[in-house]
């Protein structure tokens, strides 16, 4: 690498809450024209670092300097008048705007040559906006709240570029994307190093890291343990300076058995998401699901639990029929659903860490009328350790843990239900590594004792190495159904991709 100037340089940061330290002398130098990969495992300081730059904290040491002048950024509006632009972990878009409002509230000043006022050229201002950078058309009217996750993202980032920042920052940007808008976003970031940005990358996919950052940084325990050019690293070197030791095996030796079945579905439909699909699930099974966005593998998962409108078919549910029309009805049956989409759906951030994980075991934890506050602390304290929640204590609100620990609060919550059924949807999406082989222990260990497990996954590895049978959706269609200790990668892409990849059913999964 030549070595380029520093545009943006952090000397030594340190951070504390309450005492803890969540940074400890931290310095990454940001060049312009380079993407710089920012790694560590959840909890190890990367979206503190960031806010500490991004004007939301300040830090208790150390000094950020920009174009070699130190600089005080006290609030988003500072970083953003210095030209640093951050697209953060935790959506931050208000649900009841427009999605043409959301990108243009508070960035009228910078268009420059756009006066952008009148509703008809602020619609064609976002479209023709999102529509350049990503190839995706998005309906300016439209509600923010209306929009799938991976749509909000892109209108995030879009907003940022409005700008014209120098210094761009993505926070796990990829985390609700599929795959082909992934490389779409890859393309834009690329486009916008060569134009001179400095740009800031985090994510937990080492896949990605490689693919388009230049230097990478890694962070343990608020320590930058690492800083090398990517070229010269490989993912396990990677990995194992962000675990501080060698790599646990991923995937859990199981010894399960499967039993008698406890899902059959027969026939299901549901109006232009999936049609007649049909298959068992028995206790003791983990059975993977997957396809490319706007396939219905998704749907047919979350529709189980009476998440989709206008499902038809017969459901057969431990020897009786079951109507998928109503979640609470779904717990009642005992069903439990862990969604992809858990910062919105699956957590309460002003809550204690605690109430959010025995929230849904309550039931279980009276006796004589009362909640058992030593049973619930247990059963909290444990699921807490197999899943290496990392959180200041379990009184802690949801809000002060990473984005990571609070994925795995709300995993540990539907994990403590005893459900006889589990449907999960991405139940990995955004946890690290450790965590994951962690998360896999659990899965495999509740069908174990008698559950199944119908998961949705794009996570090739996962599929493959935690679930007995793989069922392929392409088109609304059930294609084919895999033995997973038989298949390969490839033998599942290509049944996934078989009915070609169209773009135009894309549009139905964002509903999904
Ligand atoms: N507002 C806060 N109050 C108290 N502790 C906090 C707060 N924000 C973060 N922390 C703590 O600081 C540590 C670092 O958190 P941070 O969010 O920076 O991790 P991260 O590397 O981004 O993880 P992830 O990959 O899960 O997003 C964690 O232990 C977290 O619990
Ligand atoms: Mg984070």
């Amino acid at each position: 690498m030549q070595s380029k100037h520093g545009l943006l340089e952090l000397r030594s940061i340190s951070k504390q809450f309450d005492g803890i330290p969540a940074l400890r002398h931290v310095s990454l130098d940001l060049a312009p024209g380079q993407v710089h990969g920012l790694i560590g495992q959840n909890g190890a300081g990367k979206s503190t670092l960031i806010k500490v730059f991004g004007g939301i904290h300040r830090s208790d040491e150390g000094e950020v300097v920009l174009d070699g002048i130190a600089v005080s950024i006290n609030s988003p509006s500072d970083a953003r008048r210095l030209g640093i632009e951050i697209v953060h972990q935790d959506r931050l878009l208000a649900p009841t705007l427009t999605v043409a409002e959301a990108l243009l509230l508070g960035n009228e000043p910078t268009f420059g040559p756009l006066p952008v006022l009148d509703a008809a050229s602020m619609r064609r201002f976002t479209r023709t906006a999102v529509q350049e950078h990503f190839g995706v058309d998005i309906e300016p009217t439209q509600l923010i709240a209306e929009l799938s996750v991976a749509e909000q993202q892109l209108v995030q980032i879009t907003r940022a570029l409005l700008s014209a920042p120098r210094v761009l920052v993505f926070d796990e940007p990829t985390a609700a994307l599929a795959r082909h808008e992934a490389e779409q976003l890859f393309t834009a970031i690329r486009k916008l190093r060569e134009r001179g940005l400095a740009i800031l990358y985090v994510s937990h996919y080492l896949d990605e890291i490689q693919e388009l950052c230049d230097v990478v940084t890694v962070l343990r325990d608020g320590r930058d343990v690492a800083r090398v050019l990517v070229a010269d690293s490989t993912p396990q070197q990677l990995v194992a300076a962000m675990i501080g030791g060698s790599t646990a095996a991923l995937v859990p030796v199981s010894t399960r058995r499967a039993g008698a079945p406890l899902l059959r579905v027969c026939g299901l439909s549901a109006q232009a998401r999936f049609e007649d699909v049909s298959f068992d699930v028995r206790r003791g099974e983990i059975v993977g699901v997957t396809g490319l966005l706007g396939s219905g593998g998704k749907a047919v998962v979350r529709s189980l639990f009476g998440l989709e409108p206008g499902v038809r078919g017969h459901i057969e549910l431990d020897g009786s029929a079951y109507v998928p029309d109503d979640p609470r009805n779904a717990v009642r049956r005992g069903i439990a659903f862990v969604p992809e989409d858990r910062r919105a759906h699956g957590i309460a951030l002003d809550l204690p860490v605690r109430e959010n994980i025995s929230l849904a075991s309550l039931k279980r934890l009276v006796r004589h009328f009362m909640i058992d506050r030593r049973r619930e602390k247990e059963l909290v304290q444990q699921r807490m350790d197999d899943l290496q929640v990392r959180a200041p204590g379990t009184e802690a609100p949801a809000r002060q843990l990473s984005g990571g620990n609070q994925q795995k609060v709300v995993l540990a919550k539907w994990l403590s239900t005893r459900a006889n059924l589990y449907l999960l949807d991405e139940p990995t999406v955004g946890v690290d590594i450790r965590a994951k082989a962690e998360i896999y222990r659990v899965i495999d260990e509740l069908a174990a004792q008698g559950a199944a497990v119908l998961l949705f996954s794009t996570d090739l590895i996962e599929l493959q190495g935690i679930t007995d049978r793989i069922l392929i959706l392409a088109r609304g269609t059930l294609v084919q159904e895999l033995v997973s200790k038989e298949t390969t990668h490839q033998e599942i892409l290509g049944w996934a991709s078989a009915a070609g990849a169209s773009s135009t059913l894309d549009r139905e999964t964002v509903q999904a």
